[in-house]
């Protein structure tokens, strides 16, 4: 999606040369009162014949109207124009627009209050209603739309944030389209070849491990998850040196399990091929790479990918077997369908070396959490306040939530083995939570925090597909974290931990 940013008064808006114009008009607002130019008109109108209800997802569809260059104007309304709001009325005005000639579409944000911080809601729900996944069903329609102009008052004023929001929209795209890849065509490896070919795009830098390396690490976790698979594994190390060499970087860890069948401990036939989508948590962190590099933050970030399959095969790791992991604590594979904390063990233990500011995991990790916290929020854990904070801020902001969970000690007390430091499940109860204490077990010398993305990375049902989320949570952490500068104090563990 292309989008471009315009300096238009609300006056000059019905001059605009697209094909469909797109006005968010705020309840309680019927143009300037003594203007008359078609648009102010117009509003006057139908405002005095009620023709325009109040309320977000209200709309007034017109055609030819007198005076416009676009053959087709539609005012929504978007109540107060919060940014959810916003988002509301262009997601409902975008199922209007579906004209097959329709290439170009303008929105005019003019009448908002708070410009720039509609552009991103604005911008999400332009590009989310015209995403069309094509790489393996090419004789689906692609999207019509090809260019959006963001018709605002003042330019310049709002450049930044723009920016923001499209590099914000590319990275959701990019997210999206790699999640949604079936596992027969995003193998680990073609996961890291995908890594490869943005880094040389974006510009950053790309390293892969192979199965040699990662036995010579010492990765035991990782290599017993991906030991029943014919696909060999990935160990992705991305590299965004944005800031100084000293500054110590942001890590991201993104499971990238690109199929789990839950191995030996199998899982039912139903919706499996959802587990296609395991990968959710490594493609936001392609996603976020890509976006970081669009906007060159000031910072340092490094992204780390552990991607490989889950299979059930006579080389499988097996209910019971010992495994140990990179830090030397000794695993008892108990289900072997609990191979998120596997694999990220082993690539949290890895990040030690990055000696990073803070540590954040994505994964798909729980069906757990989609029953605490459904589509909405994703779960949120950690032991550290200010980071949890800031990532709550983030997700707010971002219009991508996430909700924090408790990480009292007492969760992790049905992870004791007789026969290893720690058993890798817990039993049903609370099972997101577990989930976590087993990763916190190998972020002692960090500051760490999780994202539980099982139930927001993807939709079921008719409407399935990756969501990019949480691309904008990240983004938006990132660039509040470059914004405070590399010199911000260091973080302090909070003493009582939750
Ligand atoms: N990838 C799944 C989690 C998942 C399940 C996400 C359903 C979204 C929908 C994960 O690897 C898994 O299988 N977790 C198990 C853990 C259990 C064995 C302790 C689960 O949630 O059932
Ligand atoms: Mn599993
Ligand atoms: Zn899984």
């Amino acid at each position: 999606m292309n989008f471009e940013l315009k300096t238009v008064s609300l006056a000059q808006s019905s001059r605009l040369a697209v094909d469909a114009l797109l006005v968010i008009v705020p309840d309680a607002w019927a143009g300037e009162k003594s203007a008359d130019d078609p648009l102010s008109l117009l509003l006057r109108q139908v405002t005095e014949h009620g023709d325009l209800e109040e309320g977000t997802g209200k709309y007034l569809m017109c055609y030819r109207p007198v005076g416009f260059k676009a053959a087709r104007l539609l005012l929504a309304r978007a109540g107060k124009g919060s940014p959810a709001e916003v988002r509301k009325a262009v997601t409902t005005a975008m199922g209007q627009l579906r004209q097959p000639g329709l290439r170009k579409l303008g929105v005019v944000l003019c009448a908002l209050d708070d410009v720039a911080a509609s552009l991103f809601p604005a911008m999400a729900a332009v590009a989310d209603a015209s995403y069309v996944y094509t790489t393996t069903k090419p004789s689906a329609k692609a999207a019509s739309v090809r260019e959006v102009m963001v018709a605002v008052p003042a330019a310049d004023a709002v450049r930044a944030r723009f920016e923001h929001a499209s590099a914000a929209v590319h990275g959701v795209e990019v997210a999206r389209e790699w999640a949604n890849r079936p596992a027969n065509h995003a193998t680990p490896t073609m996961l890291a070849d995908a890594a490869k070919a943005l880094a040389r795009k974006a510009g950053f830098h790309c390293q892969v491990l192979g199965e040699k390396e990662v036995e010579k690490l010492g990765m035991g976790a990782f290599l017993a998850v991906a030991q029943g698979s014919a696909q060999p594994l990935k160990f992705v190390v991305l590299h965004h040196q944005g800031g100084r060499k000293a500054d110590a970087p942001i890590v991201l860890v993104g499971k990238g399990i690109t199929f789990d069948t839950g191995g030996i401990s199998i899982k039912p036939a139903a919706e499996m091929d959802e587990m296609k989508f395991d990968m959710g948590g490594a493609a936001s962190v392609l996603g976020t790479f890509a976006a970081l590099s669009r906007l060159k933050l000031p910072l340092n970030v490094i992204g780390l990918i552990p991607a490989c399959e889950n299979m059930p095969d006579g080389r499988a790791v097996k209910p019971g077997d010992v495994v140990t992991s990179l830090s030397g604590q000794t695993i008892e594979v108990l289900n072997t369908d609990a191979e998120g904390r596997l694999i990220l063990c082993d690539a949290l233990t890895y990040a030690e070396r990055f000696k990073p500011r803070a540590i954040i995991d994505i994964a798909t990790l729980t069906g757990a959490c989609v029953i605490a916290l459904g589509a909405v929020r994703s779960g949120l854990f950690s032991s550290d306040d200010a980071l949890a904070a800031a990532l709550q801020e983030a997700g707010d902001a971002a219009l991508d939530p996430c909700w924090r969970m408790p990480m009292d000690e007492e969760y992790a007390e049905g992870l004791k083995s007789n026969f290893a430091d720690m058993g890798n499940v817990a039993g049903r109860a609370a099972g997101s939570v577990t989930a976590a204490k087993f990763l916190e077990k190998f972020t002692a010398k960090m500051t760490w925090a999780h994202l539980d993305i099982a139930g927001t990375a993807w939709r079921g049902g008719t409407n399935k597909g990756a969501t990019g989320r949480p691309v904008p949570l990240l983004l938006q952490y990132l660039a509040t974290q470059s914004a405070q500068g590399a010199d911000a104090p260091a973080r302090k563990k909070s003493p009582g931990r939750r």
